[in-house]
């Protein structure tokens, strides 16, 4: 059965939310303040680089089952609202801005009387401080006929429309899960949202909207705390000669441990894992609890160390004493966005990398099949170049940053005749040294010998 379906705030979340719903048979109608992005999406463009998601966006909008609006006057007759704004670092802190988000609820209650009471659901995806969804809820309870449930987003960039529409797990935020009378009929409205999924058996867990909110910060929190154990693990290999795929691989082998997100290198990033770990710390000390998520400070420092340990190797690596005396050399930087089949750049360790080479003096020469512009925009100084051939040319040092496909398959023979002095860093773990090395490069690792 089809929903109607608005959902607001229409960035990487919730367009592909709104696309994924369109797929699932609902009338769906997405909401943005950015005229331009509304008009992009209407028709038919990406506003940015995801597997898959542009066709399904045209699907939608060829089958007339997807649309984009500016204006909430048209959301007037809609069943449920999905709220998928987005809630950067706030500039003054490590907390969570919620600005877009509170006035996007403002709006919304707005227009939701013109329901005349019928049932109406509002749907949280935004990633947002514990305690965020009960406010939105007394805010919304005034209105007749209106429920909120929380229902946090898992998806990750490159897989995004395959998470959405393939989840591991449905999670739902209630008022009172105990309260089975009051949520009743919200919940099943849900469900029959998302009745293709789980009609496949894919669980759905319904909870409070505390533990909800839990579950999003504490898995983002649990996946950047692993990469960071392994890359703290990865500083011990550097001290002591072992190599940190060895021990990835063997630890990984325990499935209490399980082998995912134990990828040594110059770390994560992106505009999830580390705002909302800082996120995170800043709503645990508001709640006076600050103390129990205090090592997540050093998760982020030991995250923060990879991308200057890549420095420091560079001008090691180029027999500079300090990285003033980088002054002038010629390096590329295979890789800008923060992880392959992506074009996202945001807090990027390659991007940060290349930044801090330049700084230092070096020509940092940067590629990505998809991320240039971005990484333009961000970093305006950067000389980029989009041919991987043509931005190898010359190099005096190779930084791989970011593991897309075609960098990971490169010929060391072959791009040996491309380079000035045939020197790389293999700052993902993703080479097999001994090829490198026998093809004559002098190659170091993260964590390896
Ligand atoms: C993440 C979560 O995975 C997702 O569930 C959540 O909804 C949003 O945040 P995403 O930001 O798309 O998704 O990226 P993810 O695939 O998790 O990778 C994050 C960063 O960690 C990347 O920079 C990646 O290169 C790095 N990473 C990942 C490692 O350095 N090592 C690993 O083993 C895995």
């Amino acid at each position: 059965m089809s929903t109607t379906i608005s959902v607001i705030g229409v960035g990487y979340l919730g367009a592909v939310h709104a696309a994924s719903m369109a797929e699932l048979g609902h009338d769906v109608i997405g909401l943005d303040v950015d005229a331009d992005r509304v008009a992009a999406l209407n028709d038919g463009h990406a506003p940015f680089h995801e597997p898959g998601f542009e066709q399904i966006l045209r699907r939608g909008l060829q089958a007339d089952r997807l649309r984009f609006t500016t204006d909430y006057a048209d959301l007037a007759d809609v069943e449920v609202h999905f709220l998928g704004l987005g809630t950067p670092q706030r500039t003054d802190g490590n907390g969570a801005d919620l600005r877009y988000l509170r006035a996007a609820v403002d709006s919304l209650r707005e227009v939701l009387p013109a329901r005349g009471g019928a049932p109406t659901l509002v749907v949280g995806k935004s990633t947002v401080p514990v305690g965020t969804a009960r406010t939105l809820a007394e805010q919304l309870g005034a209105v007749e006929g209106v429920h909120l449930i929380w229902n946090p987003e898992f998806l990750r960039e490159g897989f995004a429309v395959k998470d959405t529409l393939a989840p591991d797990r449905l999670v739902y935020g209630v008022a009172d899960p105990e309260d089975h009378e009051a949520t009743e009929a919200a919940v099943g409205r849900l469900d029959a949202v998302y009745a293709q999924i789980l009609e496949r058996g894919t669980s759905r867990l319904v909870m409070g909207f505390e533990a909800a909110e839990l579950v999003k910060a504490s898995a983002n929190a649990f996946l950047a705390t692993k990469i960071s154990f392994i890359n703290a693990i990865s500083e011990m290999c550097e001290a002591t000669g072992a190599d940190v795929t060895d021990v990835a691989r063997a630890i990984g082998m325990d499935d209490r441990i399980g082998p995912k997100f134990l990828r040594a290198g110059v770390g994560f990033g992106g505009g999830c894992l580390p705002k909302d770990i800082r996120a995170f710390m800043a709503s645990a000390e508001d709640l006076g609890v600050g103390e129990s998520l205090a090592f997540l400070r050093e998760v982020d420092a030991i995250n923060g160390r990879r991308r200057i340990r890549v420095v420091e190797l560079a001008a090691e690596m180029l027999g500079a004493e300090t990285t003033s005396g980088l002054r002038g050399r010629r390096i590329t930087v295979l890789g800008a966005a923060f992880k392959p089949d992506s074009d996202d750049v945001r807090d990027s360790p390659a991007l940060e990398v290349a930044c801090r080479l330049r700084e230092a003096g070096a020509q940092v020469r940067i590629t990505d099949p998809e991320a240039l512009a971005g990484a333009a925009r961000r970093a305006p100084g950067l000389e980029t170049e989009q041919d991987t051939d043509q931005a190898l040319r010359g190099a005096e040092l190779v930084l791989l940053l970011t593991e897309w496909g075609q960098y990971k398959e490169l010929d060391p023979a072959r791009t040996r005749e491309l380079v000035e002095v045939p020197r790389i860093i293999d700052g993902r773990n993703v080479l097999e040294p001994r090829q490198w090395r026998e093809a004559g490069w002098e190659f170091r690792a993260l964590g390896r010998p």
